[in-house]
Protein backbone atom coordinates (compact mmCIF):
# COMPACT_ATOMS: atom_id res chain seq x y z
CA UNK A 1 0.00 0.00 0.00
CA UNK A 2 1.32 3.07 -0.83
CA UNK A 3 1.87 5.70 1.83
CA UNK A 4 -0.55 8.33 0.16
CA UNK A 5 -3.36 6.09 0.16
CA UNK A 6 -3.21 4.45 3.12
CA UNK A 7 -3.93 7.37 5.91
CA UNK A 8 -7.69 7.58 6.53
CA UNK A 9 -10.10 10.15 5.54
CA UNK A 10 -13.92 11.36 6.66
CA UNK A 11 -14.51 13.28 3.26
CA UNK A 12 -13.83 13.16 -0.44
CA UNK A 13 -14.45 16.70 -2.64
CA UNK A 14 -14.40 16.92 -6.23
CA UNK A 15 -13.05 20.05 -7.31
CA UNK A 16 -14.13 21.43 -10.65
CA UNK A 17 -11.60 23.02 -12.69
CA UNK A 18 -8.89 22.15 -9.77
CA UNK A 19 -5.57 22.18 -11.69
CA UNK A 20 -4.88 25.93 -10.97
CA UNK A 21 -6.37 28.71 -9.67
CA UNK A 22 -8.72 29.00 -7.08
CA UNK A 23 -9.59 25.30 -7.81
CA UNK A 24 -6.25 24.61 -6.97
CA UNK A 25 -5.87 26.45 -3.83
CA UNK A 26 -9.10 25.20 -2.48
CA UNK A 27 -8.23 21.57 -3.72
CA UNK A 28 -4.43 22.05 -1.38
CA UNK A 29 -6.84 23.54 1.97
CA UNK A 30 -9.14 20.71 1.43
CA UNK A 31 -6.36 18.20 1.54
CA UNK A 32 -4.38 19.50 4.31
CA UNK A 33 -7.40 19.34 6.29
CA UNK A 34 -7.84 15.43 5.95
CA UNK A 35 -10.10 15.07 3.14
CA UNK A 36 -9.82 13.38 0.18
CA UNK A 37 -9.70 15.37 -3.41
CA UNK A 38 -10.66 14.50 -6.97
CA UNK A 39 -9.42 17.01 -9.50
CA UNK A 40 -11.45 17.91 -12.33
CA UNK A 41 -9.84 19.26 -15.17
CA UNK A 42 -10.16 18.85 -19.00
CA UNK A 43 -6.07 18.83 -19.67
CA UNK A 44 -4.24 15.56 -18.71
CA UNK A 45 -1.16 17.11 -18.48
CA UNK A 46 -2.41 20.00 -16.87
CA UNK A 47 -4.62 17.97 -14.82
CA UNK A 48 -1.74 15.07 -13.72
CA UNK A 49 0.57 17.94 -13.05
CA UNK A 50 -1.24 19.22 -10.77
CA UNK A 51 -2.44 16.42 -9.04
CA UNK A 52 1.32 15.56 -8.68
CA UNK A 53 1.88 18.74 -6.88
CA UNK A 54 -0.90 18.58 -4.42
CA UNK A 55 0.02 15.07 -4.17
CA UNK A 56 4.00 15.53 -3.07
CA UNK A 57 2.71 18.95 -1.04
CA UNK A 58 0.45 16.51 1.35
CA UNK A 59 3.19 13.42 1.61
CA UNK A 60 5.71 16.24 2.50
CA UNK A 61 3.24 17.60 5.62
CA UNK A 62 2.41 14.25 6.20
CA UNK A 63 6.33 13.52 6.58
CA UNK A 64 7.02 16.53 8.77
CA UNK A 65 4.13 15.55 10.67
CA UNK A 66 2.21 18.94 10.60
CA UNK A 67 -1.46 19.73 9.61
CA UNK A 68 -3.97 16.81 9.83
CA UNK A 69 -3.04 14.02 7.75
CA UNK A 70 -5.64 11.32 9.35
CA UNK A 71 -8.24 13.36 8.61
CA UNK A 72 -10.12 13.13 11.65
CA UNK A 73 -10.03 17.11 12.07
CA UNK A 74 -11.72 17.55 8.98
CA UNK A 75 -15.83 16.84 8.78
CA UNK A 76 -17.75 17.62 5.89
CA UNK A 77 -20.88 16.94 4.44
CA UNK A 78 -21.75 14.01 5.03
CA UNK A 79 -23.26 12.79 8.45
CA UNK A 80 -22.61 10.11 6.75
CA UNK A 81 -19.02 10.38 6.10
CA UNK A 82 -16.88 7.68 6.59
CA UNK A 83 -14.43 7.25 9.93
CA UNK A 84 -11.65 5.52 7.74
CA UNK A 85 -9.79 5.96 4.19
CA UNK A 86 -10.11 3.38 1.51
CA UNK A 87 -7.22 1.62 0.51
CA UNK A 88 -7.44 1.27 -2.70
CA UNK A 89 -8.43 5.18 -3.66
CA UNK A 90 -5.36 7.63 -4.24
CA UNK A 91 -5.64 11.02 -1.59
CA UNK A 92 -5.83 13.17 -4.62
CA UNK A 93 -7.24 11.65 -7.66
CA UNK A 94 -7.81 13.28 -11.21
CA UNK A 95 -10.64 12.67 -13.44
CA UNK A 96 -9.78 14.03 -16.94
CA UNK A 97 -13.16 16.22 -18.11
CA UNK A 98 -14.50 18.67 -20.41
CA UNK A 99 -17.34 20.80 -19.23
CA UNK A 100 -18.09 22.90 -21.68
CA UNK A 101 -20.49 20.39 -23.64
CA UNK A 102 -23.58 18.56 -22.56
CA UNK A 103 -21.24 14.89 -24.43
CA UNK A 104 -18.16 15.86 -21.79
CA UNK A 105 -20.19 17.01 -18.83
CA UNK A 106 -22.17 13.08 -19.25
CA UNK A 107 -18.96 11.73 -19.18
CA UNK A 108 -17.19 13.74 -16.27
CA UNK A 109 -20.54 12.79 -14.15
CA UNK A 110 -19.51 8.93 -14.86
CA UNK A 111 -16.17 9.64 -14.47
CA UNK A 112 -16.83 11.13 -10.83
CA UNK A 113 -18.96 8.30 -9.94
CA UNK A 114 -16.48 5.55 -10.79
CA UNK A 115 -13.58 7.35 -9.04
CA UNK A 116 -15.85 8.44 -5.85
CA UNK A 117 -17.78 5.58 -3.89
CA UNK A 118 -19.00 8.36 -1.24
CA UNK A 119 -18.80 12.45 -2.41
CA UNK A 120 -19.35 14.36 1.02
CA UNK A 121 -18.20 17.63 -1.03
CA UNK A 122 -18.98 18.95 -4.70
CA UNK A 123 -17.08 22.47 -5.52
CA UNK A 124 -18.76 23.84 -8.97
CA UNK A 125 -15.18 26.06 -9.61
CA UNK A 126 -14.35 25.61 -13.11
CA UNK A 127 -15.63 28.72 -15.05
CA UNK A 128 -14.18 30.72 -18.00
CA UNK A 129 -14.42 34.34 -19.19
CA UNK A 130 -13.99 34.41 -23.43
CA UNK A 131 -12.54 37.17 -25.31
CA UNK A 132 -14.89 36.23 -28.07
CA UNK A 133 -17.96 34.35 -29.27
CA UNK A 134 -16.84 30.42 -29.57
CA UNK A 135 -19.94 28.08 -30.56
CA UNK A 136 -19.63 24.28 -28.57
CA UNK A 137 -20.54 20.93 -30.38
CA UNK A 138 -23.73 21.47 -28.74
CA UNK A 139 -24.43 25.05 -30.63
CA UNK A 140 -24.05 26.99 -27.60
CA UNK A 141 -21.90 29.53 -26.45
CA UNK A 142 -19.04 28.21 -24.27
CA UNK A 143 -19.27 30.55 -21.00
CA UNK A 144 -23.24 29.62 -21.01
CA UNK A 145 -22.41 26.30 -21.65
CA UNK A 146 -19.35 25.76 -18.88
CA UNK A 147 -20.60 28.34 -16.05
CA UNK A 148 -24.11 27.86 -16.30
CA UNK A 149 -25.79 24.33 -17.90
CA UNK A 150 -22.36 22.17 -16.59
CA UNK A 151 -22.94 22.24 -12.97
CA UNK A 152 -27.18 22.55 -13.58
CA UNK A 153 -26.20 19.02 -15.28
CA UNK A 154 -23.75 17.76 -12.61
CA UNK A 155 -26.03 18.70 -10.06
CA UNK A 156 -28.71 16.23 -11.45
CA UNK A 157 -26.28 13.10 -12.72
CA UNK A 158 -24.58 13.78 -9.16
CA UNK A 159 -27.23 14.06 -7.19
CA UNK A 160 -27.77 10.40 -6.02
CA UNK A 161 -24.50 10.14 -4.61
CA UNK A 162 -24.49 13.66 -3.35
CA UNK A 163 -28.15 12.46 -1.47
CA UNK A 164 -26.30 9.29 0.05
CA UNK A 165 -23.50 11.28 0.98
CA UNK A 166 -25.58 13.99 2.33
CA UNK A 167 -23.42 16.56 0.66
CA UNK A 168 -22.17 19.89 0.56
CA UNK A 169 -22.15 22.04 -3.05
CA UNK A 170 -20.53 24.97 -3.51
CA UNK A 171 -20.89 27.23 -6.30
CA UNK A 172 -18.53 29.41 -6.72
CA UNK A 173 -19.89 32.75 -8.17
CA UNK A 174 -18.96 36.35 -9.07
CA UNK A 175 -20.15 39.49 -7.54
CA UNK A 176 -20.06 40.88 -11.12
CA UNK A 177 -23.09 39.01 -11.67
CA UNK A 178 -24.72 42.18 -10.85
CA UNK A 179 -23.75 43.74 -14.78
CA UNK A 180 -25.98 40.74 -16.54
CA UNK A 181 -28.27 41.41 -19.00
CA UNK A 182 -30.17 37.96 -19.17
CA UNK A 183 -31.59 37.25 -22.76
CA UNK A 184 -33.30 34.20 -22.62
CA UNK A 185 -33.74 34.08 -26.30
CA UNK A 186 -30.03 35.11 -27.17
CA UNK A 187 -28.04 34.73 -24.55
CA UNK A 188 -27.34 30.48 -24.80
CA UNK A 189 -26.01 31.27 -28.40
CA UNK A 190 -24.11 34.13 -27.78
CA UNK A 191 -26.17 36.26 -29.77
CA UNK A 192 -25.68 39.10 -27.40
CA UNK A 193 -21.64 38.31 -26.80
CA UNK A 194 -19.97 41.17 -25.44
CA UNK A 195 -16.71 40.53 -24.14
CA UNK A 196 -17.13 41.55 -20.42
CA UNK A 197 -20.97 41.13 -20.07
CA UNK A 198 -21.31 37.66 -21.09
CA UNK A 199 -19.63 36.36 -18.39
CA UNK A 200 -21.37 38.59 -15.64
CA UNK A 201 -24.93 37.10 -17.51
CA UNK A 202 -23.35 33.28 -17.48
CA UNK A 203 -22.54 33.62 -13.67
CA UNK A 204 -25.82 35.34 -13.01
CA UNK A 205 -27.62 32.22 -14.73
CA UNK A 206 -25.98 29.95 -12.99
CA UNK A 207 -26.50 31.62 -9.51
CA UNK A 208 -30.16 31.94 -10.06
CA UNK A 209 -30.53 28.56 -9.51
CA UNK A 210 -28.97 27.30 -6.54
CA UNK A 211 -31.53 28.60 -4.61
CA UNK A 212 -34.09 26.47 -6.64
CA UNK A 213 -31.46 23.68 -5.79
CA UNK A 214 -31.70 24.37 -2.33
CA UNK A 215 -35.37 24.25 -2.25
CA UNK A 216 -35.59 21.06 -4.51
CA UNK A 217 -33.27 19.25 -2.32
CA UNK A 218 -34.72 20.14 0.82
CA UNK A 219 -38.02 19.63 -0.08
CA UNK A 220 -37.25 16.21 -1.02
CA UNK A 221 -35.48 15.64 2.21
CA UNK A 222 -32.12 14.80 0.70
CA UNK A 223 -29.67 16.25 2.88
CA UNK A 224 -27.47 17.71 0.24
CA UNK A 225 -26.73 21.73 0.83
CA UNK A 226 -25.84 23.80 -1.70
CA UNK A 227 -24.17 27.70 -1.37
CA UNK A 228 -22.92 29.92 -3.62
CA UNK A 229 -19.81 32.53 -2.75
CA UNK A 230 -17.62 35.25 -4.45
CA UNK A 231 -14.61 34.28 -3.29
CA UNK A 232 -12.99 38.19 -3.88
CA UNK A 233 -11.23 39.68 -6.80
CA UNK A 234 -8.54 37.16 -7.57
CA UNK A 235 -5.20 37.65 -9.03
CA UNK A 236 -5.83 33.98 -11.34
CA UNK A 237 -5.59 33.52 -15.16
CA UNK A 238 -9.42 34.09 -15.53
CA UNK A 239 -10.40 36.28 -18.46
CA UNK A 240 -6.62 36.86 -19.59
CA UNK A 241 -6.29 37.76 -23.44
CA UNK A 242 -4.51 39.45 -26.02
CA UNK A 243 -5.03 43.06 -26.97
CA UNK A 244 -5.51 46.51 -24.86
CA UNK A 245 -8.31 44.84 -22.94
CA UNK A 246 -5.96 42.21 -21.91
CA UNK A 247 -2.85 44.78 -21.02
CA UNK A 248 -5.37 46.69 -19.16
CA UNK A 249 -6.46 43.44 -16.78
CA UNK A 250 -3.03 42.48 -16.70
CA UNK A 251 -1.88 45.43 -14.99
CA UNK A 252 -5.17 46.09 -12.64
CA UNK A 253 -4.44 42.09 -11.79
CA UNK A 254 -1.39 43.04 -10.02
CA UNK A 255 -2.89 44.79 -7.22
CA UNK A 256 -5.95 41.62 -7.15
CA UNK A 257 -6.00 39.52 -3.98
CA UNK A 258 -3.45 36.69 -3.84
CA UNK A 259 -4.97 33.35 -4.99
CA UNK A 260 -4.43 31.67 -1.88
CA UNK A 261 -6.60 33.80 -0.09
CA UNK A 262 -9.61 33.10 -2.15
CA UNK A 263 -9.76 29.46 -0.54
CA UNK A 264 -11.15 29.83 2.89
CA UNK A 265 -14.30 31.30 1.96
CA UNK A 266 -15.37 28.43 -0.18
CA UNK A 267 -14.12 25.50 2.16
CA UNK A 268 -15.87 27.22 5.14
CA UNK A 269 -18.70 26.17 3.03
CA UNK A 270 -18.09 22.92 2.61
CA UNK A 271 -16.60 22.13 6.23
CA UNK A 272 -18.08 21.17 9.12
CA UNK A 273 -17.59 24.24 11.91
CA UNK A 274 -15.91 22.08 14.29
CA UNK A 275 -14.14 20.60 11.27
CA UNK A 276 -9.78 21.75 11.02
CA UNK A 277 -9.48 22.45 14.38
CA UNK A 278 -6.20 20.65 14.46
CA UNK A 279 -5.62 21.35 11.12
CA UNK A 280 -5.32 25.23 11.58
CA UNK A 281 -4.89 27.86 11.09
CA UNK A 282 -7.43 28.66 7.92
CA UNK A 283 -9.09 25.80 7.44
CA UNK A 284 -12.80 25.21 9.54
CA UNK A 285 -16.37 25.40 9.02
CA UNK A 286 -17.72 29.05 9.42
CA UNK A 287 -19.84 28.74 12.77
CA UNK A 288 -23.24 28.60 12.23
CA UNK A 289 -23.13 27.42 8.25
CA UNK A 290 -23.92 23.52 8.76
CA UNK A 291 -27.00 23.82 8.03
CA UNK A 292 -27.07 26.53 5.78
CA UNK A 293 -28.51 26.09 1.99
CA UNK A 294 -29.31 28.41 -0.45
CA UNK A 295 -27.67 31.23 0.87
CA UNK A 296 -24.95 33.50 -1.80
CA UNK A 297 -21.84 34.80 0.20
CA UNK A 298 -19.88 37.90 -0.56
CA UNK A 299 -16.70 36.71 0.56
CA UNK A 300 -17.89 35.63 4.03
CA UNK A 301 -20.57 37.79 4.43
CA UNK A 302 -24.18 36.28 3.39
CA UNK A 303 -25.97 39.13 0.87
CA UNK A 304 -29.24 39.14 -0.62
CA UNK A 305 -29.27 38.62 -4.43
CA UNK A 306 -29.58 42.05 -6.27
CA UNK A 307 -31.15 42.40 -9.36
CA UNK A 308 -31.68 41.25 -11.44
CA UNK A 309 -31.43 37.57 -9.64
CA UNK A 310 -34.46 39.11 -7.34
CA UNK A 311 -36.38 37.83 -10.13
CA UNK A 312 -37.71 34.28 -8.94
CA UNK A 313 -40.05 34.01 -12.41
CA UNK A 314 -36.78 34.35 -14.09
CA UNK A 315 -35.50 31.80 -12.20
CA UNK A 316 -37.76 29.57 -13.35
CA UNK A 317 -37.26 29.75 -16.61
CA UNK A 318 -33.45 29.60 -16.76
CA UNK A 319 -34.34 26.15 -14.59
CA UNK A 320 -37.06 25.18 -17.60
CA UNK A 321 -34.18 26.01 -20.36
CA UNK A 322 -31.57 24.71 -18.78
CA UNK A 323 -33.58 20.87 -18.26
CA UNK A 324 -34.29 21.13 -22.33
CA UNK A 325 -30.87 22.47 -23.37
CA UNK A 326 -28.86 19.39 -20.84
CA UNK A 327 -31.88 16.88 -21.85
CA UNK A 328 -32.64 16.56 -18.28
CA UNK A 329 -35.53 14.83 -17.65
CA UNK A 330 -37.64 16.61 -14.85
CA UNK A 331 -41.36 16.39 -14.34
CA UNK A 332 -42.24 20.12 -15.03
CA UNK A 333 -44.65 19.96 -11.95
CA UNK A 334 -42.03 19.31 -9.94
CA UNK A 335 -39.92 22.53 -10.85
CA UNK A 336 -38.82 24.12 -7.77
CA UNK A 337 -40.62 27.28 -6.72
CA UNK A 338 -37.78 29.79 -5.14
CA UNK A 339 -36.50 29.59 -1.23
N1 LIG B 1 -10.51 35.33 -10.28
C1 LIG B 1 -11.49 36.06 -9.79
O1 LIG B 1 -11.32 37.25 -9.43
C2 LIG B 1 -12.86 35.46 -9.63
C3 LIG B 1 -13.86 36.25 -9.01
C4 LIG B 1 -15.12 35.71 -8.85
C5 LIG B 1 -15.38 34.42 -9.26
N2 LIG B 1 -14.41 33.68 -9.86
C6 LIG B 1 -14.76 32.33 -10.29
O2 LIG B 1 -13.80 31.43 -9.78
C7 LIG B 1 -13.77 30.26 -10.60
C8 LIG B 1 -12.32 29.90 -10.89
O3 LIG B 1 -11.75 30.97 -11.60
P1 LIG B 1 -10.20 31.34 -11.56
O4 LIG B 1 -10.13 32.80 -11.29
O5 LIG B 1 -9.45 30.41 -10.71
O6 LIG B 1 -9.86 31.14 -13.11
P2 LIG B 1 -8.70 30.34 -13.86
O7 LIG B 1 -7.41 30.53 -13.19
O8 LIG B 1 -8.86 30.75 -15.28
O9 LIG B 1 -9.15 28.81 -13.68
C9 LIG B 1 -10.29 28.30 -14.30
C10 LIG B 1 -10.30 26.80 -14.17
O10 LIG B 1 -11.47 26.28 -14.84
C11 LIG B 1 -11.04 25.27 -15.75
N3 LIG B 1 -11.93 25.13 -16.89
C12 LIG B 1 -12.30 26.07 -17.78
N4 LIG B 1 -13.09 25.53 -18.74
C13 LIG B 1 -13.21 24.22 -18.44
C14 LIG B 1 -13.88 23.13 -19.05
N5 LIG B 1 -14.57 23.27 -20.19
N6 LIG B 1 -13.81 21.91 -18.46
C15 LIG B 1 -13.10 21.73 -17.32
N7 LIG B 1 -12.44 22.72 -16.70
C16 LIG B 1 -12.48 23.95 -17.27
C17 LIG B 1 -9.66 25.73 -16.18
O11 LIG B 1 -8.96 24.69 -16.82
P3 LIG B 1 -7.73 24.95 -17.83
O12 LIG B 1 -6.51 25.12 -16.97
O13 LIG B 1 -7.70 23.75 -18.68
O14 LIG B 1 -8.05 26.20 -18.60
C18 LIG B 1 -9.09 26.15 -14.84
O15 LIG B 1 -8.70 25.02 -14.11
C19 LIG B 1 -14.60 30.58 -11.84
O16 LIG B 1 -15.86 29.98 -11.71
C20 LIG B 1 -14.74 32.10 -11.79
O17 LIG B 1 -15.93 32.54 -12.40
C21 LIG B 1 -13.15 34.16 -10.05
Amino acid sequence: MRDNEAAAFTATAVVTGGNRGIGLAVASQLLHAGVRVVLVARDPGRGEQARARLDAGWRAQSARGTGDTSGAGARAGGDGARAGGDAELPRVGLVVGDLSDVAGVRATAAAVLDACPTLEILIHNAGIWPAARTLNADGLEQAFATNHLAPFLLNHLLQERLATSRARVVQVSAGLYVKARIDLDRTPRGEDFHPIRTYATTKACNLALVALFARRWQDAGTGIRINAVHPGVIRTGLGDRRGPLGLLLKAAKRFWTPVEQAAPPVTRLALDAEAGADAAPVVSGGPGLDAATGRYFEIDRETPLAPPLDDTELARRLWVQAAELTGVRDDPSAYPAAM
